[in-house]
């Protein structure tokens, strides 16, 4: 196949930032996707519905006349007021909410410590079908790090599933065999995004021949069996597991140096090197509902009536290796393969 007609993407899970990042980047992903899911984790972090809805301008700002509509969401902090999560989703400014455990990445200290007392939040969330989603990973310190999704699954997530079993939780950006098979093993309520670039890389992408601070991202990619797991869950059709790219840029400057930040920028270049990735598995014909129809559907919103039209071509696509924002550049992922596939329309 050398042409694919796809619907027009959506990305359940994008970081866009603010001010010159999110003009300099917010184009990468308004090309090529009709919808995202907005990560909240700006600094001060987006709490409350008039702060999602201010937000939600900036991004519009961002993109004169793109065909675009960004999915809010809240952070949930300790002090979230459940009446103002209820009424931002009555009024069509809040698709969700995004619970970070305090610690747990990039800009997460206003996150959650006590999941107690964020209770209250969860049974309105349930009661008025708002999905919660989730950054599975606990904080512990002595929790080894290729570790802390798989104990989150069972210490966090699951007692807040069991105790709310109305709230429809996403669990975001898996990266174990644990999460595929906790995600499988339920009835209903839960799905999970699955982003790019954990399709492609494991712990020793990162690792071997010399440390690559553009793979490092939060959760970490994890061994090789992890990687094949979440490619057949990504692959299979089934429609719990859906795109959220977790596309997360840094300025150069932040990933290259002592404290690296976590993030993979993968906005630009994602339906090409999904449809390499899809291709390779024998799995194309999977692409356009992993991209476009799960993730919609567990959402509850109508399907993009666009689409988006891909080409493979014998000459590999050249992708841009850095995109320059008034906030400094920004590395764009690297597959580490040729990339055939290119969007033509
Ligand atoms: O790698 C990551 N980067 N993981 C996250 O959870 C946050 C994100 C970011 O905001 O940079
Ligand atoms: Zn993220």
């Amino acid at each position: 196949m050398t042409r694919l007609v796809l619907t027009r993407p959506d990305d359940f899970h994008l970081h866009l930032r603010d001010g010159a990042m999110l003009t300099g980047i917010a184009p990468e992903t308004a090309r090529d996707f009709a919808r995202a899911i907005i990560m909240p984790n700006l600094v001060p972090p987006v709490v409350t519905g008039a702060q999602a809805a201010a937000y939600r301008e900036r991004i519009a700002a961002a993109l004169p006349g793109a065909d675009f509509t960004p999915l809010m969401t809240l952070y949930l902090t300790e002090d979230t007021d459940p009446a103002d999560v209820v009424a931002a989703h009555r009024a069509g400014i809040v698709t969700a909410v995004k619970l970070y455990p305090a610690g747990a990445t990039t800009n997460s200290a206003s996150g959650v410590r006590d999941f107690d007392r964020v209770r209250p939040v969860f049974e309105a969330m349930a009661e008025a079908g708002v999905p919660l989603c989730v950054h599975g990973e606990v904080t512990t310190p002595e929790v080894d790090i290729f570790d802390r999704e798989a104990v989150f699954i069972d210490t966090v997530l699951d007692p807040i599933r069991r105790t709310h079993p109305g709230l429809r939780v996403i669990m975001e950006h898996v990266t174990t065999a644990d999460a595929v098979d906790y995600v499988k093993s339920a009835d209903a309520g839960l799905g999970a995004t699955i982003t790019t670039h954990h399709l492609i890389i494991n712990r020793n992408s990162i690792l071997v021949g010399g440390m690559k601070p553009h793979y490092y991202c939060l959760p970490v990619a994890k061994r090789e069996i992890h990687r094949v797991a979440l490619l057949e869950a990504a692959i299979s059709g089934d429609a719990r597991f859906f795109l959220g790219t977790d596309s997360a840029p840094h300025s150069d400057d932040k990933k290259e140096c002592d404290c690296c930040a976590a993030g993979c920028f993968t906005a630009t270049n994602t339906m090409p090197v999904l449809a390499e990735v899809f291709e390779r598995a024998g799995a194309l014909d999977r692409l356009d509902a992993f991209c476009g129809h799960f993730g919609a559907d567990f959402y509850g919103l109508a399907r993009n009536p666009g689409t988006l039209v891909l080409e493979r071509r014998d000459t590999p696509t050249a992708f841009p290796a850095k995109i320059e924002t008034g906030a400094g550049p920004v590395t764009v992922f690297n597959p580490g393969f040729p990339v055939h596939w290119r969007v033509v329309a």
